[in-house]
């Protein structure tokens, strides 16, 4: 049988697609290459994977009903979705909500829909990606999956609090066996250029300034790809049960349970590189948190997920990448 995984241009699809082709899987990757960021890199991601046997890949938009429509005809051995696909980026999300209503609602509604119409045809689960930015003004540390998240602090938590509040309805309406990944600030080989690791790396290696937010004030849960994608297999091979009290959905964190100060891990940057990184503070951004930091109690019980990689091990493979990449 086959896994779908949307995204699987995108950084963490395109490893977690490359994890499944490994173990021996049959992988349908779709992704429409937007231009977010330069598609050359997706293409670059797709070059990893494209041609590995099992493997096969379509352009495609996922929140294009007749497109997708199409799609799930020609393709009846489908028997799990991991759903990676989205408009992501915080900050991006204050200038263009547009584009997080279409991929990220619309978009979700069309996979749950195709959800919906195989669960009789044997869809054993419905994985999908969600975010630690559903916490957003959560002051309580380490964030719980039992905490309150109801309070988005940007239009791209919102969007995403909105997809685990519908991936509920339809778990409950329909008995989709679905989980949902709170992803905590993912970092690695192929990462993203609009997220921290890869805008530091290029200026410091650039000798171009770096801005630092809050002063530096701020501590996140990096948590890098291969513990990531560790997380979202044993989650595909976990399909919720559900009973006659609750329906079969679950959620989980998936980050590292290992907050790093910001200027700590801008140290460790500098040392990868070799060179010293010149900052420039700046207050606050609009739609930030001070902290991110996962509980991961269930993911370990539930799932056997246990992340081991440690900044000081994960930031030099990184950079390492990034100037591969480049050809520094
Ligand atoms: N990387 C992180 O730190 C992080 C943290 C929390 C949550 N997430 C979530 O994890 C998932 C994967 O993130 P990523 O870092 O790999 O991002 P990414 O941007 O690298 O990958 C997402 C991919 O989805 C594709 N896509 C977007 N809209 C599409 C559409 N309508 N149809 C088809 N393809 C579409 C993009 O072209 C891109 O290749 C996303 O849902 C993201 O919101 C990521």
């Amino acid at each position: 049988m086959t896994v779908l995984v949307t995204g699987a241009a995108g950084f963490i699809g395109m490893h977690v697609a490359k994890a499944l082709l490994d173990r021996g899987e049959r992988v349908l990757g779709i992704d429409n290459l937007n231009a977010y960021y330069d598609p050359a890199l997706k293409l670059a991601r797709l070059a990893e994977i494209e041609g590995r046997n099992g493997f096969s890949f379509d352009r495609l938009d996922f929140a294009d009903r007749d497109a997708m429509a199409a799609f799930d005809a020609a393709h009846p051995d489908i028997d799990r979705i991991v759903h990676l696909g989205a408009q992501a980026g915080v900050r991006y999300s204050i200038e263009q909500p547009f584009d997080y209503l279409q991929a990220n609602l619309m978009g979700h509604l069309v996979m749950m829909e195709m959800a919906r119409a195989r669960v009789s045809r044997g869809l054993k689960h419905f994985v999908y990606a969600s975010s630690s930015s559903v916490y957003g003004a959560n002051r309580e540390i380490p964030f719980s999956v039992d905490d309150r998240v109801d309070r988005p602090m940007s239009f791209y938590g919102a969007t995403k609090r909105a997809n685990e509040a519908m991936s509920y309805s339809y778990a409950s309406l329909y008995g989709i066996p679905t989980t949902g990944l709170r992803f905590f600030t993912v970092y690695g080989p192929w990462g993203r250029p609009d997220m921290s690791p890869w805008l530091f790396t290029d200026r410091i290696l650039n000798g171009r300034p770096i801005e630092v937010f809050n002063h530096g004030q701020m501590r996140r849960d990096f948590t890098y790809i291969d513990d990531i994608v560790a997380g979202v297999v044993a989650a595909l091979d976990h399909p919720p049960a559900g009973s006659a009290e609750s329906p079969p959905i679950a959620t989980y964190n998936l980050g590292n349970n290992s907050p790093v100060a910001l200027l700590d891990y801008i140290k460790v940057i500098e040392a990868a590189c070799g060179k010293p990184a010149e900052l420039i503070m700046k207050p606050m951004q609009p739609g930030d948190v001070l902290e991110t930091y996962a509980d991961i109690e269930a993911s370990r019980r539930d799932l056997g997920y246990q992340p081991t990689t440690l900044i000081e091990v994960g930031i030099p493979r990184f950079v390492d990448w990034f100037k591969r990449y480049h050809a520094i």
